[in-house]
Parts: structure tokens; C-alpha cells; sequence
């Protein structure tokens, strides 16, 4: 069974509570919190404030994207959340290996993501120490972009890393997932898949999670 990560971007803040409602009560699995810098990524989103919102009304795992740089000096105050997992970006950190032992310290899962122009073997050196690798399907900054379809091929390399390593990281599959490629990347091994335009700009967004759940069900 996949698992399905709204990314709340998307939603309407001005009723942030009742969409939360809305993915607590849904057969969505995680709630997505993109945390963006203007810096590592040409946009700026929220912080703790909005975090502590989920942290109050979100009944289900918190999966906090980080695309800011020196994520290292924001982990302690982002983990007062509860997140269940922590992702930083490869190209944002100069010693990956620190700060993912800073997340894991902390009893939170550490995710690693990769942009899309990054080579694929820029992550093997960790991947027998992290839980969850993160696949951008966009170059991250905005939800609603258009999918770069050579994450295909980018997928399969990371499945075929993973399992030359034995390693057990899950493959999260982030930006441009909707309902024409979920299906795919669900075949291809992606074990969650993030989306965001898809499921709150449809018109009914439990009919849209319901529809990627049984399209990702290979
Ligand atoms: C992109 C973010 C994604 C994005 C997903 O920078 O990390 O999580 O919000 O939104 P969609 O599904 O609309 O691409
Ligand atoms: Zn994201």
C-alpha cells in the first residue's frame, strides 16, 4: 500500500484549520509541509507558527521538506512539532552526514532530497543512513509545475541503488504527482507520493485522494 502526502501549500490558509479537517478525516496518509528559505529556493512559505497549527489539529504524520539552506540551525525548533520525518535537501548542506545524525537524534525519520539535475550517485554514500530518500519531480520553489518526466528513469536508478546497497529507505516522489503519472511511479517503485495542486485545486479533493490511493495501488 502506497502512501499518499498531501502537500498543504496547495490549501487555502485563509482555512487552514478546516483544510487539515479535511486530510485528517480523508484516506490520506501524511500531511506534506513545505518550509521554503528564498534563499536555497526562489520562494518563502511559513515556520514555526504554521507548524504549531498542525502540531495542534493534525491527527496524522507530519513530513516536514526543508528547501532552506543551513537546515542544521532550524532542526531543533522545527522538531517541536513532532514531525514524523525531517527532509533536507543534498545540495543545501556542506556535511549531509551531521545533519541527518542531528535529525535521527532527535527520534525523527530523516529524509534526503535530490533536485532534479543532481546525479543520483551523489546519494549512495547514504543511504544505508537515512529513511527516506526524496525525488523531486520539479525543481522545487512552487507547487503546480509540470512534471519533468526523466524522474522516471531517475526512479529506476534509485530503486536499483537501493537494492544493490539492501538498503530499506522508502522513495517519496515530490512535485507534479497527479493522476496521469501515479500510477507509473507507483509501479516503479515509489513508496509515497507527495501531491499537492492535484488534490486541492480539484474540485472534490477526498474524490482526487481517493482516485491516487487506488491508482498507486500496484
Ligand atoms: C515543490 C514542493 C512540493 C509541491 C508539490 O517545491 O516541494 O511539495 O508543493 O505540489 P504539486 O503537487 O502541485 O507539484
Ligand atoms: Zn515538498
Amino acid at each position: 500500500m502506497k502512501i499518499i502526502a498531501p502537500s498543504m501549500l496547495s490549501s487555502d490558509f485563509g482555512r487552514l484549520i478546516d483544510e487539515i479537517e479535511l486530510i485528517n478525516k480523508s484516506n490520506a496518509d501524511w500531511f506534506h509541509l513545505d518550509i521554503m528559505d528564498g534563499v536555497f529556493v526562489p520562494n518563502i512559505t511559513f515556520g514555526s507558527p504554521v507548524l504549531d497549527i498542525f502540531k495542534y489539529y493534525a491527527k496524522k504524520p507530519l513530513d516536514v521538506h526543508l528547501m532552506i539552506v543551513n537546515p542544521e540551525n532550524y532542526i531543533d525548533k522545527f522538531s517541536s512539532c513532532n514531525p514524523d520525518t525531517i527532509t533536507i535537501h543534498l545540495e543545501a548542506v556542506k556535511d549531509v552526514r551531521a545533519v541527518v545524525k542531528m535529525i535521527k537524534n532527535l527520534n525523527i525519520k530523516a529524509g534526503l532530497a535530490i533536485n532534479p539535475d543532481t546525479p543520483i550517485k551523489y546519494l549512495e554514500p547514504y543511504i544505508n543512513e537515512i529513511d527516506m530518500v526524496c525525488l523531486m519531480g520539479v525543481f522545487p520553489g512552487f507547487s503546480g509545475q509540470k512534471f519533468i518526466n526523466e524522474t522516471n528513469s531517475r526512479l529506476r536508478d534509485i530503486k536499483n541503488l537501493i537494492e544493490s546497497k539492501k538498503s530499506k529507505v522508502l522513495i517519496q516522489v515530490d512535485g507534479g504527482v497527479d493522476l496521469s503519472n501515479v500510477k507509473e511511479l507507483s509501479k516503479l517503485g515509489a513508496d509515497i507520493l507527495v501531491s499537492g495542486s492535484c488534490i486541492f485545486k480539484s474540485k472534490n479533493p477526498n474524490t482526487t485522494i481517493d482516485s491516487l490511493k487506488k491508482e498507486s495501488k500496484v
